[in-house]
């Protein structure tokens, strides 16, 4: 039984059919690489598993729990956590405030033990603690967003392009912390543009093209293949 696993998978907005039976799997303590142009549906991919949408056909289990018809509330609970696109931190607040939302399934003692351990790897978030998040940097917003979603101790994190938008030597810091979190047992899945920095870090990648998967495998394989280092690795 994987951890995740993604069967046959169909989405629509309206009309546009934006997954097309999409299947794959997480096994735990892997980190996974979703990778595909703007639009591939690698964001739909996400929410539908999170809830936050409804897939038209296909299920989503996890740890062999059929969670296709669970109500979004119910996943952080079961495990998950998700680092949405764009960070969406909640700007009027401070960054203690929006790490203590990430922990509101946990008791007040667990709460602090979260806390302490994501000050720990983000020292910066300790520094900032109290300053509004909405002022922090692009890169410092990623790791607020990240450490939110550590908060409530997820089995998986479900991450998505958290280099979008960050200068190099940020993408570095970013993808070292998401080893490092791989290495503290959390299972990743990586939703990423920048495949030759996700390939570098992950087990296994899954390629979208628009709403399909068209090549997976080990992504010490896919980084040597043809196909991918023309059309993503920009070689
Ligand atoms: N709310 C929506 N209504 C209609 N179409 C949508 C909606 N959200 C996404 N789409 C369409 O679905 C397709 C997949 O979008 P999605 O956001 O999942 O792509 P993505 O791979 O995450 O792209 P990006 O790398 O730009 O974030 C796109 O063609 C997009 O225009
Ligand atoms: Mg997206």
């Amino acid at each position: 039984m994987s951890m995740l696993e993604v069967t046959d998978l169909n989405v629509y907005y309206g009309m546009i059919h934006a997954i097309r039976d999409v299947s794959f799997t997480v096994e735990q303590g892997e980190v996974i690489a979703l990778i595909g142009a703007n639009g591939a549906g690698k964001t739909t991919i996400l929410h539908t598993v999170t809830r936050l949408l409804a897939s038209k056909s296909g299920s989503v289990q996890f740890e062999g729990k059929d969670i296709t018809h669970a109500p979004a509330h119910s996943i952080v609970r079961l495990g998950m956590s998700h680092v949405p696109e764009g960070r969406r931190v909640f700007a009027d607040l401070s960054v203690y405030e929006n790490l203590k939302l990430g922990a509101y399934t946990r008791s007040k003692a667990e709460t602090e033990e979260s806390l302490q351990d994501v000050y720990k790897r983000f020292p910066r978030l300790e520094e900032r603690k109290s300053q509004l998040s909405g002022t922090l940097s692009g890169g410092e917003q990623q790791m607020l967003a990240m450490g939110r979603a550590l908060m409530s101790r997820p089995k998986i994190i479900l991450m998505d392009e958290p280099s979008m938008g960050l200068s190099p030597l940020f993408v570095n810091e970013i993808f070292n912390i998401i080893q490092e979190v791989s290495a503290s047992g959390t299972t990743v899945l990586l939703v990423e543009q920048n495949a030759k920095k996700a390939l570098s870090i992950a087990d296994r990648a899954y390629v979208l093209e628009t709403g399909k998967i068209i090549k997976s495998g080990a992504a010490s394989d896919l980084i040597h293949d043809e196909d991918i280092k023309k059309a993503y690795l920009g070689e």
